[in-house]
């Protein structure tokens, strides 16, 4: 007789990465997956419609912060890992307001920790040693580069400066003394900027490509010379199976695409895809659109990830390069018309109006 593959628990699977993470683990493992998330504004379950028949895919709406939720999920299926994506993640809406990031990126990964633990503690000593708890963080837990210094290692001191990198590092120190306090076996991936389908248009990506369609401003912050590495989403997906898969527990690993690019650079290539796919379109050449809008405060200038350990260690690496994963991705936006539709909806008006309007043009 064989018994069925344990699922793991993935928390935040309605989100950009989450959902890009369940649909990859569905169609490349087939292993069965419950699905925490709270639905915020950022989690949309239109990013799941492919699975929403599958019994490989439980969806369960709800806060990773609720214990007693939490708890009845872990016993009743019995997951060998949890991977954890829940989080509030734009720093622009941090800026606004920190609240919700403290209660989710913080206190929200303290309780889930807490209901893992209790969970995995009690587990029998072959499934105690399989287990797995996967965190998913950033690289802006970091800080901020100079143009000459090295790329971010696992090894280099955290200095988040926003409030969002600031609750996601807090998140980590957590994920870190669960570890070391409890021998909770947890991994830890800090990834550069990712983008492709499914990214909730308020990221420079995909607010950009909706913004040039539409022939609206294409709001560059400061002088656009900040740098960010660029991973495509699904390589990023990968790296975390892998992770999952081969990791050490108590280990970090620095994921990115070693591809570091300026946003004036990046928000150029956008139109350029634009003027390609749209050879009749009256806002072309797209670029006239670009407008220089003030800096956001804070704005780290620059992030750059190691990635050699990941790669050395694990064998992982980036699939997608950016011209590819770029211009496919503006041709999924130019596609989904009918889920572009369904985010732009009053509460994406609200964000647009209280982050864009109040800036005044700067040139
Ligand atoms: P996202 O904002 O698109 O999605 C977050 C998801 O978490 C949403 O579905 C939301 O409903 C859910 N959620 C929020 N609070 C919750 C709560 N309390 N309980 C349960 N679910 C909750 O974010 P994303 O871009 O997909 O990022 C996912 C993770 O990856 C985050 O932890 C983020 O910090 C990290 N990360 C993101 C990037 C990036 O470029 N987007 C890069 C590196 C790391
Ligand atoms: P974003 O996608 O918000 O990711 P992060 O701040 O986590 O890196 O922004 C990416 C870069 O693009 C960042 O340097 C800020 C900049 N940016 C703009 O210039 N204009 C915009 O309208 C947005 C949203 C971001």
């Amino acid at each position: 007789m064989t018994s069925s593959p344990s699922p793991i628990l993935v928390t935040g699977g309605a989100g950009f990465i989450g959902a890009n993470f369940v649909l990859q683990w569905i169609a490349e493992t087939g292993t069965p997956l419950v699905n925490l998330d709270k639905l915020t504004y950022a989690g949309n379950l239109a990013n799941l419609a492919s699975v929403a028949g599958d019994a490989r895919h439980v969806f369960v709406q709800g806060d990773i912060g609720d214990a007693a939720l939490v708890a009845k999920l872990l016993a009743e299926h019995r997951p060998c890992a949890v991977v954890n994506f829940a989080a509030e993640s734009h720093v622009d809406r941090s800026i606004h307001g920190a609240g919700e990031f403290i209660q989710t990126n913080v206190l929200g990964t303290f309780r889930l920790l807490e209901s893992v633990r209790h969970y995995w503690q009690a587990l029998p000593a072959g499934e105690k040693d399989a287990f797995r708890f996967l965190h998913v963080s950033t690289d802006e837990v970091y800080g901020s580069l100079g143009p000459a210094d090295p790329a971010f290692t696992e090894r280099h001191n955290y200095r988040p400066n926003s409030p969002y990198s600031a609750s996601k590092a807090g998140s980590d120190h957590l994920v870190r003394a669960w570890h070391h306090t409890y021998g909770l076996p947890v991994l830890t991936t800090n990834c550069s900027n990712n983008y492709g389908p499914f990214q909730f248009p308020e990221k420079l990506i995909p607010l950009v490509i909706l913004n040039a369609m539409q022939g609206k401003p294409l709001p560059v912050y400061g002088d656009g010379q900040n740098v960010r590495d660029w991973l495509f989403v699904t390589d990023h997906c990968a790296a975390i199976r892998t992770v999952l898969a081969r990791g050490s527990p108590g280990e970090v690993y620095n994921i990115g695409g070693d591809c570091e690019r300026a946003n004036l650079d990046v928000v150029r290539a956008i139109c350029r895809a634009l003027d390609e796919f749209l050879p009749g379109s009256a806002h072309r050449p797209h670029e006239r659109l670009i407008a220089f809008v003030p800096d956001r405060p804070g704005h780290d200038r620059r992030y750059a990830i190691d990635t050699s350990k990941v790669k050395r260690e694990l064998g992982w690496q980036p699939a997608v390069t950016f011209e590819q994963g770029l211009k496919q991705t503006v041709r999924w936006y130019l596609d989904h018309e009918q889920w572009v539709r369904g985010v732009q909806s009053g509460e994406y008006r609200n964000w647009i109006a209280a982050n864009y309007t109040q800036r005044q043009k700067a040139s």
